[in-house]
């Protein structure tokens, strides 16, 4: 991150850019109180929310959510990395920059990396072409109709069978495995003693990032073997929540379309593409998450989801409400028919009825809305139709971004979009959009007491702990010790919330409430904007402190409230997990059945059994 300049260095380069001026140095600022405001460069306004404040020494957009420091500003507006900022600043500055010898340390370490990645990457495309060894790999694309123009395209490879072709390989030229074990290329052995190829046997695809570098590797075994697909372990550089597969090869026609289209396949990015429909990634085996969304606005206007089904169509239509909710981007869904997936798809029927389907893809928001509608088509009565109101009310407010946060933007836009497709006045619309929000807001308070909740209600709580407790940690990074050794940061489920955390622990230069001091290293200008966003949300709880209160101010309750509550929720989900086991293993049934029980009753405090009969004799 930071890492290439000391922070002595960057203190002075900060100290030299005043964000007021930097900022004056692009556009007119307009005094507004204590902060100054301007039209938002980064997003289409016409009343500036772009605001820029000389005491915390940050920007912040209302309406986009971008924020961060004087260098995340040039960062996003020259559209450059951190080091580069820290030059331009330098240079406008007249400071004379010295490198970290640490940080070079760290840059020279990530690019040993990556030259490990991009040799393997070859290792692997001549696996592929070697007349004897590479047959069966050859043998498998071609059955699967991929042509030699799609594999150089994507540089497909082909681990053959055996637990050492790659050690051997790096061997020779001077590869050492822990090197390769941490490309996440090798598996260290049981015993500990030594280390075997992770990929044998499978086609390999290098997936790259957006400049084309081999950041991981995905293989797809030739026959039944499981997994079918391995992919790469997290590395450094791989994080399977930001990946997508085949962006670099589809970003001219993404941009081009200011369209991207987004399945579920390694097969269903290339057949499309060989086919002529180029404009296609996909996720890593995970959904899409909010991480991939920034990653792509940054090429196009529209994401078109992609599911192989009607039931994963069903599954994925909140989250791509949630999407839609907490970024200003288009999001579309639809379903491939007959069951199909893309690559059979358009293997059988050609690019253009692909193409076909695409253009009728739904907005993720039309798309519930026909789900909801559908199951309560049968009666067509006024109380039905409230019905479904009230199921898409619902289901919007259960998206953690609007339960959270007063996001009223969206929710206009939400509410403008429903009462032009159902003709109802907005106004009836808004009412009852309240009332569900504070009967939501009363059961989400019981959700303390029950745990009986659907799944989703339980992430969302999880969401909500994570991010409080991110929010005391931005505002008072000094804490951050205390709360590594109770939740460290592996144990984060929200992936943006835990790059923060951990990117919070790199930074050496953080001071409790110099939100500028704590920004300052992040060289991913989402991730300052989210730091941004929760620092200001922990200021105002603190603000809240009593003139008169000794003790634990309000951020530090939160703190340890939201510490309790993921401990607590880890502790459930274990039990949960137990229970499972107890379902699905016979032999050990009745035991863990018993563990379980008694450990619930333990938690919700009752009392161990002979005292409870002793109680109730009592009575
Ligand atoms: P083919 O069956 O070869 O056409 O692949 P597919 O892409 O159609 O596979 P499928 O629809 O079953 O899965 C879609 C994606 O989910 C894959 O491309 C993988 O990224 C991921 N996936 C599927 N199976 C596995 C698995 O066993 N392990 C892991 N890690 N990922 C998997
Ligand atoms: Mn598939």
């Amino acid at each position: 991150m930071s890492g290439l300049y000391s922070e002595d260095i960057l203190d002075q380069v900060a100290r030299a850019n005043d964000i007021v001026e930097v900022v004056s140095g692009y556009f007119p600022l307009k005094r507004a109180g204590k902060d100054y405001a301007a039209l938002c460069p980064f997003h289409a306004e016409k009343t500036p929310s772009f605001t820029v404040s000389p005491s915390k020494q940050i920007f912040k957009c209302f309406g986009c959510g971008r924020g961060g420091s004087v260098f995340n500003f040039v960062m996003a507006k020259e559209n450059v990395t951190f080091p580069e900022a820290v030059r331009i600043l330098a240079d406008r500055a007249g400071i004379e920059l010295k490198r970290d010898p640490d940080g070079e340390k760290r840059a020279g370490a990530r690019k040993k990396l990556r030259d490990v990645l991009a040799w393997a990457t070859r290792h692997f495309v001549a696996g592929l072409k070697h007349p004897k060894a590479g047959a069966h790999g050859r043998e498998y694309l071609e059955g699967r109709g991929i042509t030699q123009t799609a594999i150089d395209r994507f540089q497909i490879g082909y681990a053959p069978d055996g637990w050492d072709n790659l050690i051997k390989s790096g061997g020779r030229e001077g590869i050492r495995p822990e090197m390769l074990e941490t490309a996440g290329l090798l598996v260290r052995r049981d015993g500990g003693s030594g280390w075997y190829d992770r990929f044998r046997g499978r086609v390999i695809f290098p997936i790259l990032d957006p400049l084309s570098r081999p950041i991981g590797f995905g293989g797809r075994a030739l026959g039944d073997a499981e997994p079918k697909y391995l992919n790469s372990p997290e590395t450094p550089l791989f994080h399977k929540g930001q990946a997508l597969y085949g962006l670099p090869q589809a970003r001219d026609a993404i941009q081009a379309d200011r369209r991207v289209v987004v399945v579920e396949g390694y097969f269903d990015v290339i057949m499309p593409h060989q086919m002529g429909f180029g404009g296609i990634v996909a996720t890593l085996g995970t959904a899409l998450t909010d991480e991939h969304i920034r990653a792509l606005r940054r090429y196009a206007d529209e994401v078109v989801i992609v599911f192989d089904n009607d039931l994963a169509g069903r599954a994925g239509a909140d989250r791509g409400m949630e999407l839609f909710l907490a970024h200003d981007v288009r999001i579309l869904m639809t379903v491939v028919p007959d069951g199909k997936d893309p690559c059979d798809f358009c293997a059988e029927h050609g690019a253009e009825a692909f193409r076909a389907r695409i253009n009728e893809a739904q907005d993720a928001f039309k798309y519930k809305w026909d789900l909801v509608q559908a199951d309560l088509e049968a009666a067509t009565n006024p109380a039905a139709q409230r019905r479904a109101l009230e199921a898409m009310l619902s289901s919007v407010l259960s998206a953690p971004s609007l339960a959270q946060q007063d996001l009223r933007l969206q929710r206009d836009l939400i509410l403008g979009h429903m009462s032009r497709t159902l003709g109802i006045p907005e106004a009836t619309l808004r009412s009852t959009f309240s009332r569900l929000r504070r009967s939501s807001r009363r059961s989400a308070a019981g959700t303390e007491v029950g745990s009986n909740l659907p799944e989703t209600a339980t992430r969302g709580r999880r969401w909500v702990k994570e991010r409080e407790l991110l929010t005391a940690l931005v505002c008072r990074p000094s804490w951050l010790d205390d709360a590594r050794q109770a939740v460290p940061p592996d144990r984060i489920e929200a992936s943006a919330l835990r790059r923060l955390y951990e990117a919070l622990l790199e930074n050496p230069s953080r001071r409790d409430g110099d939100i500028e001091s704590i920004v300052r290293g992040f060289d991913d200008t989402a991730l300052a904007s989210l730091a941004v966003d929760l620092f200001e949300t922990g200021e105002a709880v603190e603000a809240c402190r009593q003139e008169a209160d000794t003790g634990p101010g309000p951020l530090r309750l939160k703190l340890e409230e939201a510490l309790g509550a993921l401990k607590e929720m880890e502790y459930e989900a274990d039990l949960a997990a137990r229970s499972r086991a107890a379902r699905e293993n016979e032999t050990d049934d009745a035991r863990a059945l018993r563990d379980f029980a008694e450990a619930r009753a333990r938690r919700q405090g009752f009392l161990p059994p002979s005292a409870r009969r002793r109680g109730f004799t009592e009575t």
